[in-house]
């Protein structure tokens, strides 16, 4: 109930910044895009220059979306009595904000990109980018609903319970079972350490959709008159096995990869907040102080 509400909210904040940027980008990208020494006779530009009220504005409405993705890092070390709310709906809570955060920075900056807080920028789109390809490596080690690291005994639970619920429940057979295992791709596991561990990841997920349909065919073939609904529910119950064993087979490649990726993630993050406020102490002491 709880993480439906927090989707729904989480939905709501995508919505509004899509419907945000859109409306910025109607309004304003016909000044993005003119020649620097042209912007100032347009009379946008005393709007959306990066000191205008609304490129200001977004510049610090970024900036505070940056700082508050920290937020995560406290509530997952428990820091300052932060102890409420899962980890997994913190952590989307930190994607949406690193999403958000650079997309209104880049406005503010109206595409003019120079000086030394350029490199703070940069920093920003190499920890933002780097931040997906982290969610995808986030996503290969299994967790529980509450975002901590599952054991092999109770991924052996699942598997187990998966397993009958196919054998037993829709009486599968040994063929598609091995379309159910070919389809996890995790045979591949074996002597794939590291980044090769990670592109073979990346192989298999864009093979999925063509093995999903080769298990569809196999199910057809060995079972007769099977109903449509019946192959939906066994194609459900097989993504989630196959899944499973998946991760299980990567799980300890992809645990050092993902620690690997901390290293690169965090200092990016924090070169990018050290020249970030070091561009704000300037901008204060230049006399910028927006609306207020
Ligand atoms: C400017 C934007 C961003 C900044 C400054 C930032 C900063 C950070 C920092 C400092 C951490 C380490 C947290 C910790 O272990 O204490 C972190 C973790 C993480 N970030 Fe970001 N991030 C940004 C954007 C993103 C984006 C866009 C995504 C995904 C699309 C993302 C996904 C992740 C993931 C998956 C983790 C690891 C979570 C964990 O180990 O528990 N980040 N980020």
């Amino acid at each position: 109930m709880r993480s439906t509400f927090f989707r729904v909210i989480l939905g709501l904040l995508y919505i509004s910044g899509l419907v945000f940027v859109g409306y910025v980008f109607t309004t304003a990208g016909e000044y993005y895009t003119l020649p620097l020494s042209e912007r100032p006779r347009s009379p946008l530009h005393l709007h959306f220059k990066p000191g205008g009220l609304w490129g200001h504005g977004m510049g610090i409405i970024g900036s505070a979306m940056i700082l508050l993705l920290f937020l995560y890092s406290a509530r997952k070390r428990e820091m300052f009595g932060l102890r409420w709310g899962k980890t997994s709906n913190w952590l989307n809570f930190h994607i949406f904000l690193g999403l958000m955060g650079p997309v209104l920075i880049t406005l503010h900056t109206s595409f003019k990109f120079n000086g030394i807080v350029s490199i703070s920028y940069y920093s920003m789109l190499a920890v933002m980018f780097s931040g997906i390809i982290g969610r995808y490596i986030y996503m290969q080690i299994p967790r529980d609903a509450s975002g901590h690291t599952m054991s092999i005994q109770q991924l052996d639970k699942q598997d187990r319970m998966l397993t009958r619920m196919l054998r037993e429940g829709y009486g599968l057979g040994d063929e598609v079972m091995r379309c159910i295992g070919q389809l996890s791709g995790a045979g591949l596991s074996v002597q794939r350490t590291g980044l090769a561990a990670l592109l073979t990841l990346v192989v298999i997920d864009l093979m999925r959709p063509f093995r999903i349909q080769k298990l569809k065919r196999t199910l057809r073939r060995t079972r007769q008159n099977i109903p449509v609904r019946t192959v939906k529910a066994i194609i459900e119950v097989a993504k989630q096995k196959s899944l499973l064993m998946r991760k299980r087979a990567f799980m300890d490649s992809m645990k050092a990869v993902f620690h690997y990726w901390h290293v690169i993630h965090k200092p990016f993050a924090w070169v990018m907040i050290a020249i970030m406020f070091i561009h704000i102490i300037v901008a204060l002491l230049f006399g910028y102080r927006w609306i207020f």
